[in-house]
């Protein structure tokens, strides 16, 4: 299915590939190679050091060949959101893959289930019922599954809610027969864009303690955790540094979107979404990169060559720009964006626009997109 779907873009995007970035049909997305290899290597040198390994969330990316990357660069395998993910992930040949996030629901359980059966799957359960459903499907399957058990740290969404409930979870876990526990995941996500870094520090400090606190129960309750899994991109250098924890689940940083900005230094922007001027009013710019086609979630997308003219408005078509008269921007004009929010922009497309020197060499499918479902279930 991804081969044939692969082939098929690659056909469709023929046209793209030996093109300038800037002479694309727009919108498109683009992925800068070279910035995007220098992130992966910066963030490979900088845990090199630290005593966790990278495990990269690849719900940023969705693309089997930046994980490759990631992997070649040293990342231990990599984590995702969905069961889709995972298995798109294992079929792409990574070989660790954490779904660092619950699975509910039949059809995506047993899914997990099945797929199981060639090993190398780990998935994140905070209750009981979930795991119990889980361990039938895998009985079923003829599968075993590794699980972590996500704790809440501050963040309010996904893991169990004291130590006690841990514990407790970890005996449960224990009990069914296709289960196997390794450890904990507890994801800071609420220190993650604190742009004071002496408050990050000690509230992510505070989320790691909390973490070591509950391995340490979790031990004595007769649990040792073989994997501790935390972080993101906004906090790798801090939770990395933390003895206590094995694996980092940094994404954003192989493109760096608006919403990390500048919070942690060392990584540029290596994804962009052109967009051409088709709308020029005095003040008013109008590029066709509206909403569907560029992820505004949490900050606005900026003008990678004008910074300084703010976004004002982005409809579905309509990305509106507040400029000046002196504003080079004419009609039919190309220019490139920074997204507000990476994932949500990439999901938004077929294909990457794969760039080094300036030019199209290649056409990355994005995968498995939106539910991200479609056909894995076919027979
Ligand atoms: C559980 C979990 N781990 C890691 C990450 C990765 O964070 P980032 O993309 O900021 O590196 C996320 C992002 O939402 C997440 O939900």
């Amino acid at each position: 299915m991804k081969n044939l779907l692969h082939d098929n873009l690659r056909q469709i995007y023929q046209s793209a590939i030996g093109r300038p970035r800037r002479e694309l049909v727009t919108p498109a997305l683009i992925l800068d190679l070279d910035v995007a290899r220098r992130n992966i290597q910066f963030m490979a040198e900088r845990l090199r050091g630290m005593k966790a390994r990278l495990r990269p969330h690849i719900k940023v990316q969705k693309s089997a060949e930046l994980a490759r990357m990631q992997v070649d660069a040293g990342a231990i395998g990599v984590c995702t959101a969905t069961v889709w993910e995972a298995i798109e992930m294992r079929q792409s040949g990574i070989a660790d893959v954490l779904i660092a996030n619950q699975v509910g629901g039949r059809e995506k359980i047993r899914a997990l289930a099945e797929a199981a059966r060639r090993g190398g799957l780990t998935v994140a359960v905070d209750d009981a019922g979930n795991a119990q459903d889980l361990s039938n499907a895998a009985v079923a399957a003829g599968s075993k599954l590794d699980v972590l058990i996500e704790i809440d740290v501050g963040m309010g969404r996904g893991g169990v809610r004291s130590p006690q409930e841990a514990v407790e979870l970890a005996q449960t876990l224990a009990r069914l027969p296709a289960l196997r526990f390794r450890g904990v995941q507890g994801y800071e996500g609420h220190c993650m864009l604190e742009p004071d870094r002496a408050v990050r520090m000690a509230k992510c400090h505070a989320a790691l303690d909390y973490i070591g606190s509950i391995v340490t129960q979790l031990k004595e309750a007769g649990f040792p955790c073989e994997v501790v899994s935390a972080g993101g991109t906004g906090t790798y250098d801090i939770t990395g540094n933390d003895s206590r924890v094995t694996e980092i689940q940094a994404g954003s940083y192989v493109f760096m979107d608006n919403f990390h900005g500048n919070l942690v230094p060392g990584f540029s922007r290596s994804l962009t979404v052109l967009g051409t001027v088709v709308i020029h009013h005095g003040e008013t710019i109008v590029l066709d990169s509206g909403r569907k086609s560029i992820g505004i979630d949490f900050v606005l997308p900026s003008l990678v060559d004008y910074p300084y003219y703010k976004a004002r408005f982005f409809a579905e078509e309509h990305a509106l720009f507040d400029v000046d008269e002196r504003c080079p921007l004419k009609l039919g004009d190309a220019t490139e964006l920074t997204p507000g929010y990476a994932p949500t922009t990439v999901n938004l497309y077929d294909a990457y626009h794969v760039v080094e020197n300036g030019v199209v060499v290649d056409i990355w499918p994005v995968y498995p997109r939106g539910p991200g479902h479609g056909g894995l279930l076919a027979p």
